[in-house]
């Protein structure tokens, strides 16, 4: 059902994106100096060969291609791989052709459009989300509450919602906990957070929904960055950034601190897309969110026992660990590891995305779902949303898809809070 969707919304992307149709030149001297090239890599170590020179990996497919942002000599290093390459376009032509407007820096002291182009305006930039999130808390009172658990780097607010029924106490009930956005680009996301916060209060009538929001604390973290996603729409026309705002920006999805730095799976470049930063947890929004889940260790038990952080795109369903392809590792056994891969499959049957661990796809070091169950034992997915393949259009698919890949997720997001009980009774262990 899902593929004959994706197949509709595939053949309009491809015809509205004429960049993407084969046959381009190679790169001119005319050029940007970043290209987008498409490269065959069929395995973990190819791919984490390919990401390990420091190009932008944007989504991935486990048998076929990558997407890649490379500059000149990552794409001279490319080729040197022997790996088959072909080149798409690029990069800033295709960021123009996404959206309306050229693609140019404000001028010093000026702010630009600061939303996001025509056909993306059902997503939310900041104050829309933060709008969003306030009517919430006025709507449902006692079901949603709302407060900023510290800043960004450029001082915007961390927002945390909070549903649950007597939601204004701290129940003696299992903690869940959604984070979305921490790459700038992935606005799907956001509205993916939003999307689940809307069901599990607008829809609290319904028995079902009534029964995993009475029963747990469920906590949402919609913008992760949202300076970088300020950043991503700022002129009008989108960037295609995905790091944080601070010097030249840190991947949060590199600064967690567990394992932080420790496997070639994150690059000490600052420029890289993939700037693990200084040290872990030097970006003030992944410092935040760890405060956070910190402070929900009560009495010396972690209240919060699972979480999902979203991501787009590729259509994956991840589990840990990033930093090894080892299956298992000291803290992740067999039993937590079949329990991780058959909920991860449980919920991937729900929605169509492939079920694998993260490092099935390429190493990654200093990852959030690493740090969740490496420092707190928080059974962390890290799903990747719609589409299943693309290059920087991956990012922005219009305004259109909003409702069906939200909504896609339905079944496994409440499969998923439903075992936040107890992960490990997804295969008859007792917890
Ligand atoms: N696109 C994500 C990233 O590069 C994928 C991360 C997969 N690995 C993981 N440990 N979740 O950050
Ligand atoms: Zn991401």
């Amino acid at each position: 059902m899902f593929t004959k969707r994706r197949g509709k919304i595939a053949a309009v992307l491809a015809i509205c994106l004429p960049v993407l149709v084969a046959g381009m030149a190679a790169p001119s001297n005319a050029d940007s100096g970043r290209y987008l090239l498409e490269v065959t890599a069929n395995t973990s170590a190819e791919r984490t060969q390919i990401a390990q020179l420091g190009v932008d990996v944007l989504g991935a497919t486990k048998l076929t291609t990558i997407s890649v942002v490379a500059d000149k000599a990552q794409y001279r290093a490319l080729q040197a791989t022997g790996l088959p390459l072909k080149y798409v376009g690029d990069f800033e032509q295709q960021l123009k052709s996404l959206g309306k407007v050229d693609f140019k820096d404000p001028q010093p002291g000026q702010v630009g459009t600061q939303d996001f182009p025509s056909g993306y305006a059902g997503y939310h930039n900041f104050a829309e989300m933060t709008a969003e999130l306030q009517q919430t808390v006025r709507d449902h009172p006692t079901l949603a509450s709302l407060r900023s658990i510290g800043k960004s780097y450029q001082n915007r607010d961390i927002w945390a919602l909070k549903v649950s029924d007597n939601v204004a106490t701290d129940e003696s009930e299992p903690e869940v906990i959604f984070t979305c956005n921490q790459h700038a680009r992935e606005h799907l996301t956001v509205e993916q957070c939003l999307q689940i916060i809307k069901r599990y209060t607008d829809n609290y009538a319904t028995p079902a929904i009534k029964n995993l929001v009475d029963t747990r604390e469920v906590w949402f973290i919609p913008m992760v960055n949202p300076d970088g996603v300020e950043y991503d729409i700022a002129t009008g026309s989108f960037r295609g950034w995905r790091k944080n705002r601070q010097g030249n920006g840190t991947d949060l999805n590199r600064n967690w601190g567990f394992k932080w730095g420790c496997c070639g799976g994150s690059s000490g470049s600052t420029t890289s897309d993939t700037y693990r930063g200084t040290a872990a947890f030097s970006a003030p929004e992944t410092n935040v969110i760890k405060n956070f889940v910190n402070s929900r260790v009560v009495g010396g038990v972690q209240q919060i026992k699972t979480n999902i952080d979203f991501h787009s795109f590729s259509e994956l369903v991840l589990w840990p660990f990033g930093y090894t392809t080892a299956n298992t590792a000291p803290g992740l056994d067999a039993t937590e590891e079949r329990a991780f891969r058959t909920l991860g499959q449980q919920m991937a049957a729900t929605n169509g995305y492939t079920p694998e661990q993260a490092s099935d796809l390429y190493i990654t070091d200093g990852s959030i779902d690493d740090w969740m169950w490496g420092q707190h034992k928080i059974w962390s997915y890290t799903f990747e949303m719609y589409p299943s393949s693309g290059g920087l259009n991956g990012f922005y698919p219009r305004d259109t898809v909003i409702a069906a890949q939200t909504s896609r997720n339905d079944r496994a997001v409440d499969l998923f809070v439903g075992y936040s009980d107890c992960v490990k009774r997804v295969i008859n262990v007792s917890c």
